[in-house]
C-alpha cells in the first residue's frame, strides 16, 4: 500500500506508538483488501462494548499514549452510577464499567454511549467517509445517509478515529456499492416491528447487498434502524437499498448499477411466522418476570408512544427502557419520563442490554419487542418472549404475554 509520507512518518513513531500501533492494524487491514492508499475521514463511531477484549485494546491504546483524532461517539456499556446506586452489580462489575469510562475518556472519545447515535448526535452527510461500527449504525450511514463506512469492528473504527484514516476498499468505492440480491417484500409490513422481522431473514437472503422492493415509499427511522440491527444480527450486512428510498436507490436499475440480481428472494408471512414461532422467540402465553425496551437505543418517539400508553396505569412487572442519556433528558423535559416512572417503569441512559447489570434477571422470562435484545442476553441466561411493541407494553400491564 502507498502511505503519505505523513503516513509513513506516523507508522514510523513520529506521532507516538499508539498511533503508531493503530496505523499498523489498519495497513495490515488494508493489505488484506488489496487498498491501494488511505483516505482521509471526518467522523467515527466506536461499538465499544465495556467487555474484556474491548478493555483490554482501549487500554492497551491509552498506556500507548494514543488519543484520537477524530473524536468518536461510542456504544453504551452500563450506566454506572444508576446501577451501582441500586446495588445491581457486584463491585467487580462496576470497577471494568469504571475502567471502560476512563480508558475512553483518556483516548479523547465522545462519552455519548449510545448505539444509534446516526438519529441524532452523529449524523453522516452523503458521500461522508467515515469508520463506523455497530451492527444497525454501519448499514443505516451507509444506506439511508449514503456516507462511506465499511463495516468496521470496534477496534478497527477505534483504530481509524486514532489515525484520521482508513484504507481504500469496499464501500468506499462506487463500484461495491451496487446491489447483489432481489428481495421481493410479500409480508405485511404492519408496523416497525415487522423490519425486526425482515431483518431477522439475513440466513434466507444471504450474503451481498440486499435490494429490498414492496416496501413503499416511506420507511420510518426506526424501521430502518430495526432492519440493520437485526440484518446484523442474523448475518453480516454492511448496507442495503430500498427502491423508492434509500438514498442510492431511486430505481431498481440504480440499485442494481444495471447489472442483474444474483438471486432473488421473497419474503412472505410465513417466514415472519417461522422465524419468530421456532427461532428467535421462546413460546408465549406464560407469565413474564420483567419486559426490556431499547435494543437498539429506543427514539423519543417511541417513548411518548410507550408512556401514551402507560399512562395512569401500572405494570405488573419491571419496565425497562434503554436510550440515549440525550432521549432520556428529553422525555423528562416533555414529562414522559414521570408518566413512565408513575406506572412503575424506568428510562435507563447509557445501557446496553448485553450488560452484566442485568444478571437479575438470569434463569428469568422477559418481553421484548426485539430479536436482538433475545439473542445477545441468551448467553447470559436471560430468555425473551418476542412480541410487537404494544402486545408487550399490554404483557407489562398483566405480568403475562399471549
Ligand atoms: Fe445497542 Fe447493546 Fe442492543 S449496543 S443494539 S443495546 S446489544
Amino acid at each position: 500500500m502507498e502511505l503519505t509520507q505523513d503516513l509513513n512518518d506516523m507508522l514510523n513513531g513520529k506521532y507516538g506508538e499508539g498511533a503508531a500501533l493503530a496505523l499498523k492494524v489498519q495497513v495490515g487491514i488494508g493489505e488484506c483488501f488489496d487498498a491501494p492508499r488511505m483516505l482521509p475521514i471526518t467522523n467515527a463511531h466506536v461499538a465499544l462494548s465495556n467487555q474484556e477484549a474491548d478493555l483490554w485494546f482501549a487500554e492497551k491504546m491509552t498506556a500507548l499514549g494514543a488519543r484520537t483524532k477524530i473524536p468518536p461517539s461510542v456504544n453504551p456499556g452500563f450506566c454506572l452510577s444508576y446501577f451501582k446506586e441500586r446495588g445491581m452489580v457486584t463491585a467487580e462489575e462496576a470497577e471494568h464499567m469504571r475502567r471502560t469510562h476512563e480508558a475512553y475518556k483518556a483516548l479523547g472519545c465522545r462519552l455519548t454511549y449510545n448505539c444509534t447515535p446516526y438519529m441524532d448526535t452523529n449524523i453522516p452527510f452523503p458521500n461522508e467517509i467515515i469508520a463506523f461500527s455497530e451492527s444497525s449504525a454501519t448499514p443505516y450511514v451507509n444506506s439511508v445517509w449514503g456516507a462511506r463506512s465499511n463495516r468496521e469492528s470496534a477496534q478497527s473504527a477505534l483504530c481509524a478515529a486514532i489515525t484520521g484514516v482508513v484504507p481504500e476498499y469496499g464501500l468506499l468505492l462506487d463500484e461495491n456499492r451496487k446491489g447483489d440480491i432481489l428481495v421481493e417484500v410479500q409480508a405485511n409490513m404492519k408496523n416497525d416491528f415487522s423490519y425486526h422481522l425482515l431483518g431477522y431473514m439475513g440466513k434466507k437472503i444471504g450474503q451481498g447487498i440486499p435490494v429490498f422492493v414492496g416496501l413503499g415509499n416511506y420507511v420510518s427511522p426506526e424501521a430502518h434502524r430495526n432492519l440493520g440491527a437485526e440484518l446484523n444480527t442474523s448475518g453480516a450486512y454492511a448496507m442495503y437499498h430500498i427502491v423508492g428510498v434509500t438514498l442510492e436507490a431511486p430505481t431498481l436499475e440504480a440499485a442494481f448499477g444495471g447489472k442483474k440480481p444474483k438471486r432473488t428472494v421473497v419474503i412472505t408471512d410465513d417466514d415472519f411466522a417461522q422465524v419468530l414461532e421456532t427461532e428467535i422467540s421462546d413460546p408465549g402465553n406464560r407469565k413474564i418476570d420483567f419486559a426490556l425496551f431499547g435494543c437498539p437505543h429506543t427514539s423519543i418517539r417511541e417513548i411518548q408512544h410507550i408512556a401514551g400508553k402507560l399512562e395512569g396505569k401500572k405494570v405488573k412487572v419491571p419496565l425497562w427502557i434503554m436510550t440515549s442519556a440525550l432521549t432520556k433528558s428529553n422525555a423528562e423535559k416533555m414529562g414522559l419520563l414521570d408518566v413512565v416512572r408513575a406506572a412503575g417503569g424506568d428510562i435507563v441512559e447509557d445501557t446496553c442490554s448485553d450488560q452484566p447489570c442485568w444478571h437479575l434477571y438470569k434463569g428469568k422470562v422477559g418481553v421484548t419487542e426485539s430479536p436482538k435484545c433475545a439473542y445477545y442476553p441468551r448467553k447470559r441466561g436471560l430468555d425473551f418472549v418476542i412480541r410487537d411493541l404494544d402486545v408487550c407494553l399490554d404483557a407489562a400491564l398483566k405480568g403475562a404475554v399471549e
